[in-house]
């Protein structure tokens, strides 16, 4: 492949070191994605700058600039500590004309609102759990149409924040508890869905107008299951002790008949398309007994760690992870935002 200029961006605290050695796990933990995508680009041969961004844009558009690169590798997932203003980064990135990794600055705005989401997959006639929003600083008041079991969480944080075994609730007291627990401590609306018992099994899709689906990836709750549910908490996302302790792990989700595979990936496919992202995303599901398949969440840009669920289903289908992150290079350079449009 032609050596490029990649211009990576990174939020400030997780600017990566050029040498690992003598840091400990805990540590690499921290950064480990931005060390991995971006050690990866400089073996494939590529000229790599890293820049940190916090709240402050004048660095980029001068590196931009200046600089020239052929492509920006975004790896921020906020600006100025507010998740749903990353969105902007991409947009400034498409008013300088400047070509950029990942999902397009409309399939952020769709797909990082979990509403607006279930709102436009309703629309297409697309599962998502019934659900109400409880917005911050208006007064509960009962839902009439949920069914219980209830699963609270935050409308607009992601990372499992404020998710933990008493978000799922059975009556209407510890329905209001939770709900105001979300709005004191997260300061958010809240967002109360029915809770969807069943698989939980995540769907890479990688592409800009043709889409590639990576192999169904199940999150396997090990022994948790024995004393609690089985959700995605985040301890059992990033939590290694207790992942070992309770034998969570995820792999390539075993006996899903021909039909649940294909539902899986016809579903993947319409609600990337639905929500109008592009580069790569991974759409999480729950798959009940009855066969019914709900999306709980479309992630764009999700996290790209070697070794983590994105990477591994791509390696499961034989796409290692520098041809994936090449992959993802080449469809950042292929996108076609409208200014090309109207170049071409
Ligand atoms: N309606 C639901 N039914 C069952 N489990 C759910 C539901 N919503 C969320 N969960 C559990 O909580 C986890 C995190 O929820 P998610 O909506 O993906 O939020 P986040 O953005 O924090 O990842 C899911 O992976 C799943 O295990
Ligand atoms: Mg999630």
């Amino acid at each position: 492949m032609k050596k490029l200029r990649i211009l990576l961006i990174v939020h400030e605290q997780l600017v990566p070191p050029d040498d690992i050695t003598g840091k400990t796990e805990a540590e690499i933990d921290e950064w480990r994605t931005e060390y991995n995508v971006m050690s990866t680009l400089i073996n494939l041969g590529h000229n790599v700058r890293v820049l940190g961004i916090g709240d402050r844009l004048k660095e980029l558009r001068e590196t931009v600039r200046d600089w020239q690169p052929h492509i920006v590798f975004n790896l921020l997932d906020e600006f100025s500590g507010i998740v749903s203003y990353d969105h902007y980064i991409v947009a400034y990135l498409e008013l300088m004309r400047q070509p950029y990794t990942g999902c397009n600055p409309r399939g952020m705005m769709l797909s990082r609102d979990k509403v607006l989401t279930k709102q436009v997959l309703a629309w297409h006639r697309i599962d998502t759990p019934a659900f109400r929003l409880f917005a911050h600083g208006k007064r509960f008041r009962e839902p009439k149409r949920l069914r219980f079991p209830l699963f609270v969480k935050s409308a607009t944080e992601d990372a499992s924040l404020g998710i933990s075994q008493a978000s799922i609730v059975d009556d209407m007291t510890s329905l209001k508890e939770r709900v105001e627990f979300i709005h004191e401590t997260l300061q958010t609306d809240a967002l109360v869905e029915e809770y969807i018992d069943g698989r939980e099994v995540y769907v890479g899709v990688l592409g800009n107008t043709r889409l590639t689906t990576l192999p169904p990836w199940e999150m396997d709750f090990g022994t948790l299951t024995d004393v609690q549910a089985g959700i995605a908490t985040r301890k059992v996302k990033w939590d290694r002790n207790y992942q070992v302790k309770h034998g969570i792990s995820t792999g390539a989700a075993k006996s899903l008949s021909a039909e649940q595979e294909q539902t899986l990936a016809k579903n993947a496919k319409r609600i990337y398309r639905a929500l109008h992202m592009s580069g790569f995303a991974r759409l999480d599901f729950r798959l009940r007994d009855d066969g019914r398949v709900f999306l709980l969440e479309a992630n764009c840009n999700p996290d790209l760690s070697y070794g983590e669920d994105f990477a591994e289903s791509a390696a499961n289908v034989g796409i290692n992870y520098p041809a994936l992150i090449t992959r993802i290079v080449n469809l950042g350079l292929s996108y076609m935002p409208e200014w090309r449009t109207f170049e071409a």
